[in-house]
């Protein structure tokens, strides 16, 4: 079974247990300062697990592109990916462990759907702690179906609990499905969850049962709801029956056109092999950042930094497969690997064709600008090697290795190898502390960034939401109807909107802005909530964000006579609970788009 038809039974299958298919969204949260990216399915619907009623009903499924970077690390192994995508069924306050756990396993085990047979299948459920207690009814239920009770793992916190997402938001108790791939076990505590590599993980049934707060309390949801996440590059692996998600039909075209470009025949060293692996990973998570219609470029900060880290260590592995041997004008290596990518994602990601020239461009200039700056890097090591060399015992100071790395950009692993060829050993024990410096430094920044981040529905936040559809009229009613919503990112301290406008603003266009949401504000508006058709909320004018795929049935929030938007919400019941819109800042976010900073006082 190919991805494509996994995806296609997945959905099938929970349409017909009533079921509304949504939308997957954006690869870019849209206002969760807490990530930087979409990590899984339940992402885009926390809204709806907190509470908000979801315009397409109490049943949910998609497929979702996700991107996590924090095993950044692991990548190469046979197992993980900083992009992968999730196929996920959500209950809003509907059916719970028992309803989901009778769904998983159907769809596990008939041979209707994926016709895994059930002595194959493992689970683990949580093992209770102060907060929540031991999970007997999700085993009880596994019993009844047939998975016999030495395959039922009781595990801790550490493994059955999931969420939230970001630093807050929606999280419970969770059973997870494991494949036994047939391998002795490790020892004899060796069960499902158990991380020697016999049993490799299929699918989460979370049980959300609490809302974490921003002081790190579990508040207990009004409507215990279900989130589950099945990854599509995993059990494409197991249902094939192949041992890493490298050697599926998803990564063979694209390790395919690595070879391409490097002229290495995969298989024949096993560090080299790592590298294509490294390399066709990256390559696909950076495609889909750039086509995604939430445009991130390559930058250094946030989002875009990820981007341009994927970029350049694809580009470092393709210098170790010997890409490199070729004039560095003629080197346009990643941007043919892309376009097998695009290719293939096409069909259920049309975003991708529609950016592609987006996509190949910036990984070309990106591409181009990292070989640039190898290249003064290594001019620059050849210009420290007379002095270098001279020293009795050969050994480089970590503080001038850090050096290249701060000042040109330089990577420590290509240091350690230039110095290697001439004898040289780096002191990385000094260098590794500068950075861990440098580190402590740019983190105490991003905290800053994310202090009091909340993705969740604090009253504060609910504010600042609502404050964004009043400076998105304030603005096309100050500037035009060109000005169109970019992207927002909320805290407990502050709201940022980002919009299309192509020139700064002036000091008299900014205070009409805020003096006309003011004045919405002081008017006490009353804002209303109404679900219909996307294309009846179109026709009535509503504002939608541009390039953001929705459903067919949509929510509608109208602020007065003011403003209306297809929007998730939550929003303020009227404004005038807002308190007083002051701008601070009004600078460029990136090409033709604008950046206002604001708070509400
Ligand atoms: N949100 C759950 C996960 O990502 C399903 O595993």
């Amino acid at each position: 079974m190919n991805a494509q038809e996994l995806r296609s039974k997945y959905v099938e299958f929970f349409k017909s247990k009533e079921h509304a298919q949504i939308q997957g969204k954006s690869l870019i949260p849209e206002n969760d300062p807490t990530v930087l990216f979409t990590t899984a399915g339940m992402h885009p619907l926390v809204p709806y697990l907190l509470g908000e009623p979801h315009p397409a009903g109490n049943r949910l499924v998609d497929y979702q592109k996700c991107i996590r970077t924090g095993d950044i690390e692991s990548v190469g192994d046979p197992s993980h990916l900083t992009f992968f995508e999730m196929l996920g069924n959500w209950s809003l306050g509907d059916y719970f462990k028992e309803g989901a756990i009778k769904m998983s396993f159907e769809f596990l085990t008939s041979p209707q759907w994926l016709g895994i047979p059930i002595e194959k299948l493992g689970v683990t459920v949580f093992r209770g702690d102060e907060i929540v207690p031991q999970d007997d009814e999700s085993a009880k239920v596994w019993k009844e179906l047939g998975i016999p009770a030495i395959r039922i793992a009781y595990r801790p916190r550490e493994d059955n609990w999931w969420g939230p997402a970001g630093a807050t938001g929606p999280c419970g108790p969770d059973s997870e499905m494991f494949f036994d791939i047939g391998k002795e076990p490790c020892g004899p505590d060796c069960g499902p969850g158990c991380s020697c590599g016999k049993w490799l993980e299929i699918w989460n049934d979370v049980f959300m049962q609490y809302n974490k707060t921003a002081d790190g309390v579990y508040e207990p949801l009004a409507r215990t709801c279900v989130d589950t996440g099945m990854g599509i590059e995993r059990t494409v692996t197991i249902l094939n029956g192949k041992k890493s998600v490298y050697d599926t039909e998803i990564f063979a075209p694209i390790i395919a056109a690595v070879e391409k470009a490097s002229g290495y025949t995969y298989g024949s060293d096993p560090e080299k092999d790592k590298s294509v692996r490294i390399i066709s990973d990256h390559v696909r998570a950076s495609t889909f950042i750039l086509g995604d219609p939430k445009a991130v470029t390559p930058s250094n900060v946030g989002a875009g930094y990820v981007l341009r880290r994927l970029i350049r260590r694809a580009v470092r592995h393709g210098r170790k497969l010997g890409i490199e041997d070729q004039p560095v004008e003629n080197l346009k290596v990643l941007s043919p690997i892309a376009a097998v990518v695009v290719d293939q994602l096409k069909g259920p990601y049309p975003e991708l064709e529609e950016n592609r020239a987006r996509i190949i461009g910036e990984l070309d200039n990106e591409e181009q600008k990292f070989l640039e700056t190898l290249q003064k890097g290594e001019h620059e090591f050849e210009k420290l090697l007379p002095n270098l060399i001279k020293d009795p015992r050969k050994i480089m100071s970590g503080r001038l290795a850090f050096k290249l790395y701060d000042t040109y950009g330089f990577p420590i692993e290509l240091t350690d190898e230039l110095a290697a060829e001439q004898g040289l050993t780096v002191n990385r024990a000094e260098f590794d502390e500068a950075f861990k410096k440098h580190q402590e430094l740019s983190r105490a920044g991003s905290e800053q960034i994310f202090k009091g981040g909340l993705s969740d529905h604090s009253e504060t936040t609910t504010k600042y939401h609502t404050a964004t559809h009043l400076l998105q009229r304030a603005l096309r009613l100050v500037l035009g109807d060109h000005v169109a919503q970019k992207g927002s990112n909320i805290t407990a301290e502050r709201m940022r909107f980002d919009f299309s406008h192509g020139a700064p603003m002036t000091p008299e266009e900014l205070s009409k802005v805020e003096a006309i949401v003011n004045e919405q504000i002081q008017r006490d508006l009353a804002v209303t909530m109404a679900v219909m058709d996307l294309e009846a909320a179109k026709a009535s004018g509503a504002m939608a964000l541009f390039g953001e795929k929705y459903e067919s049935q949509v929510k509608v929030y109208t602020i007065g006579d003011f403003s209306k938007e297809v929007c998730g919400g939550p929003h303020v019941e009227r404004t005038g609970t807002m308190g007083t819109f002051r701008i601070q800042k009004e600078q460029s976010s990136s090409s033709g788009v604008r950046r206002i900073r604001a708070v509400l006082e």
